[in-house]
């Protein structure tokens, strides 16, 4: 299936050896359909020409912000005009100087400018010796890129320009074309599809200051309502205390408690086509709430009593509710006998899917970035190796996909897409 055939994409050049790789991507692109304009940085026309680009793409290169004088552009706002045109952008090669550029919204060059003005999706495959790939700065500016919502196309371990061996060198240009396509396939998936997800833990309180609380980080959460986000579908996150940061592009409604989640959920629901109940919600929550701070020295017998009272199950009264061609889905965390607990709270709370996870295993679980999940449907069970949580959740939607359309999507394991 081709997501590529009439998107319009700038492709960015940035100062690298394997800008000569960039035109082989312009004219795969070109290829498949897609209408190009090209972006070079000072320091890439040391690679390669704009002439190069120019004629590929069939448009002027954008290479200086301030064009010299008597050939300044009709509209000044160029910059915003090529943002506003594309569907995407992809920076490949990306230098360790664009990058961390990109990390900190500095737009100092037509790049740059173009680049942070970006509506559509952003991908990025850097290129760089192995030694700078390892400088400490790097992997901290790539998360927060990513945090920004780009997609990171990792570079490879191989023979470098340098002649030493090492990961740096840019990801082939038909992995590059790949990852565009499959982005355009998915990211009209869910299109007019409302997805409600639940994330995060909840906090019971005891008193002003005093919770009942657990480990979960909602990152588990946050990335099923981006990979949903990234489908095209109307996302509203429902969430736990966290600290992450709101998702851009999500609707998110932050919430304490287990009762709060449970009436947040209780208004979306209804509108949702897809329910994901990815919140570590607190089973059980203090009777009373003290009004003021308890105080150690007034405890009697220096023993501090809590009763507890079971919480409302959500995904119970989801399933009890849920509506035709609506699909369910629920998380089992379980520390023992994984699949058989998982297949019962599936027939029990009337999921389609329950996504099993182990609690006690390294690289798993409540705060990493990986996890090793279990898909369990009524038809079976599919296990997959340990992954990011956003591959996980890329899994977990094409598991969904191929629930709402009885049809088998191919596994993103196949195309070796986790990094
Ligand atoms: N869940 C919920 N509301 C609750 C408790 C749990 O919606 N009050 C949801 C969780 O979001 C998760 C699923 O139920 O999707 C399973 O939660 P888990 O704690 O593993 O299981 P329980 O059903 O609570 O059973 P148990 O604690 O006995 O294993």
């Amino acid at each position: 299936m081709s997501g590529l055939n009439g998107k319009k994409i700038i492709i960015g050049i940035t100062g690298s050896i394997a800008a000569y790789k960039g035109v082989i991507l312009a004219r795969e692109l070109v290829r498949r359909g897609s209408v190009i304009r090209v972006a070079m940085t000072d320091a890439a026309s040391h690679f390669i020409t704009p002439l190069t680009f120019a004629s590929i793409s069939k448009h002027p290169v954008a290479l200086n912000m301030y064009p010299p004088a008597g050939a300044e552009p009709a509209n000044g706002s160029w910059h915003i005009e090529w943002a506003l045109w594309a569907d995407a952008m992809v920076i490949a090669p990306a230098t360790a100087s664009t990058i961390a550029k990109l990390a900190v919204g500095l737009s100092d060059n037509a790049l740059t400018v173009i680049a942070t003005a970006m509506r559509g999706k952003v991908f990025v495959a850097p290129a760089m010796d192995s030694d700078m790939h390892n400088y400490p700065a790097f992997d901290r500016n790539i998360a927060t890129l990513r945090s920004f919502g780009m997609e990171v196309i990792p570079s490879e371990r191989g023979e470098l320009a340098s002649g030493l061996v090492g990961v740096g060198r840019m990801a082939e240009p038909d992995a590059i074309v790949n990852t565009l396509n499959a982005h355009f396939v998915r990211s009209a998936s869910l299109a007019d599809r409302t997805v409600l997800i639940t994330a995060g833990p909840t906090y019971e309180p005891i008193d002003p200051v005093r919770f009942i609380g657990n480990h979960s980080s909602g990152k588990m959460g946050y990335a099923l309502a981006e990979e949903a986000r990234d489908r095209g579908a109307r996302v509203i996150l429902v969430s736990g205390p966290t600290s992450l940061p709101d998702p851009s592009g999500i609707t998110t409604i932050r919430v304490s408690t287990a009762a709060e989640m449970g009436t947040a959920v209780d208004l979306c629901s209804d509108d949702a086509d897809i329910v994901i109940a990815a919140a570590a919600v607190a089973d059980f929550t203090p009777v009373d709430v003290s009004r003021d701070k308890l105080k150690r020295r007034e405890l009697a017998g220096d023993e501090l009593r809590v009763t507890l009272q079971p919480t409302r199950d959500i995904l119970r009264s989801l399933g009890e509710r849920k509506r035709a061609g609506q699909i369910l889905v629920g998380f089992a965390l379980e520390t023992s006998a994984l699949i058989e607990s998982a297949r019962e709270k599936m027939v029990e709370k009337n999921c389609d899917m329950i996504v099993a996870n182990p609690a006690n295993e390294p690289g798993a679980g409540f705060s990493a970035d990986t996890n090793r999940v279990t898909l369990v449907t009524a038809s079976g069970e599919r296990e997959l190796p340990s992954m990011t949580k956003r591959a996980c959740a890329f899994e977990i939607f094409e598991r969904i996909e191929e629930l709402a359309s009885g049809e088998r999507r191919t596994a993103a394991v196949e195309h070796g897409w986790y990094g």
